[in-house]
C-alpha cells in the first residue's frame, strides 16, 4: 500500500515516450499530501530547516506540524523503512526539484534516447503520407522512438450514435491504409485510442537492443555508433509535426531566444507585461505567480491610482485589468466612445428644466470604478446569495471592495447628492467569456429620472382635466406584475412612458435609420427595479439587445434618503454595443486599439458624423486546442479565460470550451478548450503564437494542477 501510493507520488511524465519505454523514474522529491488512506503511515520526519531529525510520527502529525510552520513535507527517500520524510521552505523544494530533473534529464539524454511524434489525419495525401513516414523510418533508424497520433477532429457525444459508427468506420479504414507501412516497424503498441484520436507507439530500436545484448560486445559497438547518430537526429524535422517533442524542446530554446533578443522582446512587450508570473517582474502591481504555492500572490496592499487596498482572499483582480483603470476611453478624443458618450450628452441636454434655467439631466462620467460592495449591490437591493457577487463573475480588490461591475452602483450616491435626472458614464469589469463582443472591461451609460407629484401629474401636458385625486402611493396598494406594492397604477404608467418615449427618442436620435428598424421591449427581472424590460432592434434579421430598464424599486430610493413622495425610472446599456451597431466595428478589442488606421477613422470634431469603420485588413486567425485532464477540482470556464487574457493580452480573439466529458475508468474529468489567437494590426508568427501557448499550458499546470493530455 504504502509502496504503490508512494511510487504514484513519484513516477512523473509518463507522457514523455522514451521515459515510459525505458520504464524511467524520474525521482523527483515531492509534496506529500495526507488522505484517509494515508494519513496513519508511518515516516521518518527531518527538519530540514533547523537540520535535526524529527523522528518517527504519523503522516497526519507530519501535515500538522507543517501546516503550523507553514512549510512544505515533502517525500524524499522511499527505499528507507519508514520512508524519509523532510520539512522544507518552497524555495527549497523548488530548487532541488529543478536540479534532480535537469540531472534526471542529462541522465536520459546521455543514454541518447529521442522522441519522434507525428500527427496523421485520415485524408492526408499519399504523398505527404509517404513523406511522413520516411521521416518517422529516419527517426527510427536512428534511435528515436515513434509516437503516431492518428486524429479524427472532435469529439463526438455519445448520443449522436450515427456519427459515433461513422468515425469508427473512418477510423478503421484509416488503420487499413497505415497497415502495411506500420508492419516495417518490429512493434507498434496501441497506446491510447477515443473517438477522437488514436496513439500508436513504436518503441525505441536502442531500448530492445539495450535489453537483449547487454552482453553482446558487438552490440554495444553498434549502439554507440547509432547513438552517435542520433546525436545528429536533433535535426530531424517534419515540418508538419504538431505535437512533437522535438519541436516542443526547440522551442524551447527558440523561447530562449526570445527571452533575449532585445527588439523581439519590444515586440511581445506590451502583450506579456501584465501576465503574472515570477518571471515578469515588471508588473507594476507586484502580482506575482508563485509556483511552489500554485497561486497568484498578492503584495499585502494593492496601490491603485495612488490610493491603498488591503488584499485578502477575496482579491482576484489581475494587471491586465488593473490596467484598464484610468483609461477612460469614453473621454479619449476622437475615440468612438468619446463621440457617442458626446451624442447621448446632446440628447439629453436638450431636456430642458425651465425652473433652474439649464439642462434637466447631469452627466457625470468622471467616477472612478473602484467601489464598495455596499454600492455595486447593496444599494440597489441586490440579494446577498446574488449569482451576481461571486468571485467568478467580478474582480475583487477585497471582499469589500471591487471594480464595478455595473454603473447602477453609484445610482444611489448620486441621487443622495440631490439629483433628480443624471446620465452617469464610465468603465464596468466583469469576467465575463471571451469572443468578438464580449470583453472584461466595457462601458455603461446609466439614466436615472425621479419625478414627485408636481412634475408627474401637475405639469404633465399629457395629463388632462382635474389632477387632485392622482396619487403616486396608496395605502392598499399590492405588488404584482404591473407594479411594486405602494406604486399607484396611473403613477408607474406615466413613469413608464416617459422612459419608453425618453429611450425611442434616444434611438432614434443615434440610428438615422431607426424608423425602418424593428424593435420590441421585452419584460425582464432585475432586483433594482420592477416592471423591468429590455430593449431589442432587429437588424439584418438578427434581435440585439441595447439596455435594461424599468421602474425603480422603492427601496432603492428610500436607501438615498428620498422618501415616499417621488418615483424614477432607470435604464443601463453598453456603449461598445451601441458603438458597433453604429460604426459597424466588428471586434469589442478594437476599442483599445491604438493603431492609427483605427483612431484616424474616427478623427473628426462633430461627433453627429455618420461613419461606417472601414476594416484595416484581415489578419488570419490561428487556432489551438488545449485538452486538460483536470486536477482535483474542475475548472470554472471563467477562470480559465482570465488566465488566457492574462497571458496572451489582445492577442486572444476567442476562448470557448468545445469538450467536456468525465472518463469513468480513469475517474478524471477532461476539457478541451479552443484558443483563437489573432491580432487585430499583424500576423501572428506560428513561433510567437506556440510561445504563448506554451505558457498557457504550463500556467494551466501550476495553478490549477491539470494535466496536459
Ligand atoms: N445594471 C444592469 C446591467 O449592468 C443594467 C440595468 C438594467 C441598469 C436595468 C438599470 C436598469 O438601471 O434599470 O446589466
Amino acid at each position: 500500500m504504502i509502496r504503490r501510493f508512494l511510487t504514484s507520488q513519484l513516477f512523473v511524465s509518463t507522457r514523455f515516450v522514451s521515459q515510459y519505454y525505458s520504464k524511467k523514474k524520474i525521482l523527483v522529491p515531492s509534496r506529500l499530501g495526507v488522505t484517509p488512506g494515508n494519513q496513519h503511515l508511518q515516516v521518518n520526519l527531518f527538519d530540514d530547516e533547523n537540520k535535526q531529525s524529527l523522528g518517527r510520527m504519523s503522516l497526519n502529525e507530519a501535515q500538522k506540524l507543517a501546516k503550523f510552520r507553514e512549510l512544505i513535507l515533502v517525500l524524499f527517500d522511499e527505499s528507507h523503512d519508514p520512508p524519509d520524510v523532510r520539512l522544507m521552505t518552497g524555495k527549497n523544494l523548488a530548487h532541488i526539484r529543478d536540479e534532480t530533473r535537469a540531472n534526471k534529464k542529462r541522465e536520459l539524454s546521455n543514454e541518447k534516447i529521442a522522441d519522434f511524434a507525428l500527427r496523421l489525419r485520415p485524408h492526408i495525401a499519399d504523398k505527404d503520407l509517404l513523406t511522413k513516414l520516411a521521416n518517422a523510418k529516419a527517426a527510427y533508424a536512428k534511435g528515436c522512438s515513434i509516437r503516431f497520433s492518428l486524429d479524427f477532429g472532435h469529439s463526438i457525444d455519445e448520443k449522436e450514435t450515427e456519427k459515433l459508427a461513422a468515425r469508427a468506420d473512418d477510423q478503421k479504414a484509416f488503420l487499413a491504409r497505415l497497415k502495411p507501412h506500420l508492419e516495417e516497424f518490429p512493434k507498434v503498441h496501441t497506446n491510447s485510442k477515443s473517438v477522437r484520436s488514436i496513439i500508436l507507439i513504436v518503441p525505441s530500436k536502442l531500448l530492445a537492443e539495450k535489453s537483449t545484448k547487454k552482453t553482446d560486445k558487438s552490440a554495444d559497438v553498434q549502439q554507440g555508433e547509432a547513438a552517435e547518430e542520433e546525436s545528429k537526429s536533433i535535426d530531424i524535422e517534419d515540418k508538419n509535426i504538431n505535437i512533437s517533442r522535438n519541436i516542443r524542446r526547440k522551442s524551447m530554446i527558440v523561447l530562449k531566444r526570445f527571452y533575449t533578443r532585445p527588439i523581439l522582446r519590444r515586440i511581445l512587450y506590451p502583450y506579456r507585461t501584465n501576465a503574472t508570473t515570477t518571471q515578469r517582474k515588471s508588473d507594476p502591481f507586484n502580482i506575482e505567480y508563485d509556483p511552489i504555492k500554485q497561486a497568484i500572490i498578492y503584495p499585502p496592499e494593492l496601490i491603485i491610482q495612488n490610493k491603498k487596498y488591503p488584499t485578502d482572499s477575496w482579491t482576484n483582480v489581475n494587471g491586465h485589468i488593473l490596467s484598464r483603470i484610468g483609461q477612460n476611453l469614453h473621454q479619449r478624443k476622437n475615440h468612438p466612445l468619446y463621440h457617442l458618450t458626446n451624442r447621448l450628452r446632446q440628447h439629453f441636454y436638450q431636456y430642458y428644466d425651465p425652473r433652474k434655467l439649464s439642462p434637466k439631466f447631469s452627466i457625470i462620467d468622471d467616477l472612478r470604478p473602484i467601489v464598495t460592495t455596499e454600492q455595486n449591490f447593496d444599494s440597489i437591493c441586490i440579494p446577498a446569495d446574488h449569482v451576481s457577487r461571486t468571485k467568478t463573475m467580478n474582480y475583487y480588490i477585497n471582499k469589500n471592495t471591487l471594480l464595478r461591475a455595473h454603473t447602477s452602483a453609484h445610482q444611489v450616491d448620486l441621487m443622495r447628492s440631490g439629483l433628480n435626472a443624471f446620465l452617469c458614464i464610465g468603465d464596468v469589469y466583469r469576467r465575463d467569456h471571451i469572443d468578438p463582443t464580449h470583453y472584461p472591461v466595457f462601458h455603461q451609460c446609466e439614466g436615472v429620472q425621479l419625478f414627485n407629484k408636481e412634475e408627474l401629474f401637475i405639469e404633465n401636458r399629457n395629463v388632462r382635466g382635474d389632477k387632485d385625486y392622482l396619487q403616486i402611493f396608496g395605502p392598499n396598494e399590492y405588488r404584482d406584475a404591473t407594479k411594486q406594492e405602494g406604486h399607484t397604477l396611473e403613477a408607474v404608467k406615466l413613469v413608464e412612458a416617459s422612459l419608453k418615449k425618453t429611450i425611442t427618442d434616444l434611438f432614434k436620435n443615434l440610428f438615422p435609420n431607426a424608423a425602418t428598424l424593428n424593435s420590441r421591449w421585452v419584460d425582464a427581472t432585475f432586483p433594482f427595479t420592477h416592471p423591468s424590460w429590455e430593449y431589442e432592434i432587429e437588424i439584418d434579421g438578427k434581435w440585439y439587445e441595447l439596455l435594461g430598464c424599468g421602474i425603480m424599486e422603492h427601496s432603492v430610493l428610500e436607501n438615498s434618503g428620498l422618501s415616499k413622495d417621488h418615483i424614477g425610472w432607470a435604464f443601463g446599456l453598453g456603449l461598445e454595443r451601441i458603438a458597433m451597431i453604429m460604426y459597424g466595428i466588428p471586434d469589442i478589442r478594437l476599442f483599445w486599439s491604438n493603431d492609427s488606421g483605427f483612431l484616424s477613422q474616427f478623427a473628426f470634431d462633430d461627433s453627429t458624423r455618420a461613419v461606417r469603420y472601414k476594416p484595416i485588413s484581415i489578419y488570419p486567425q490561428c487556432i489551438n486546442d488545449l485538452s486538460m485532464w483536470m486536477g482535483k477540482t474542475i475548472i470554472d470556464p471563467s477562470d480559465f479565460h482570465d488566465l488566457v487574457r492574462t497571458i496572451g493580452g489582445d492577442l486572444i480573439e476567442q476562448v470557448v470550451l468545445i469538450d467536456e466529458f468525465y472518463n469513468a475508468k480513469k475517474q478524471r474529468h477532461s476539457q478541451t478548450y479552443r484558443i483563437i489567437y489573432r491580432s487585430m494590426d499583424r500576423t501572428l508568427t506560428k513561433e510567437e503564437i506556440n510561445m504563448i501557448h506554451k505558457d498557457i499550458e504550463y500556467h494551466c499546470k501550476q495553478q490549477f494542477g491539470v494535466e496536459i493530455r
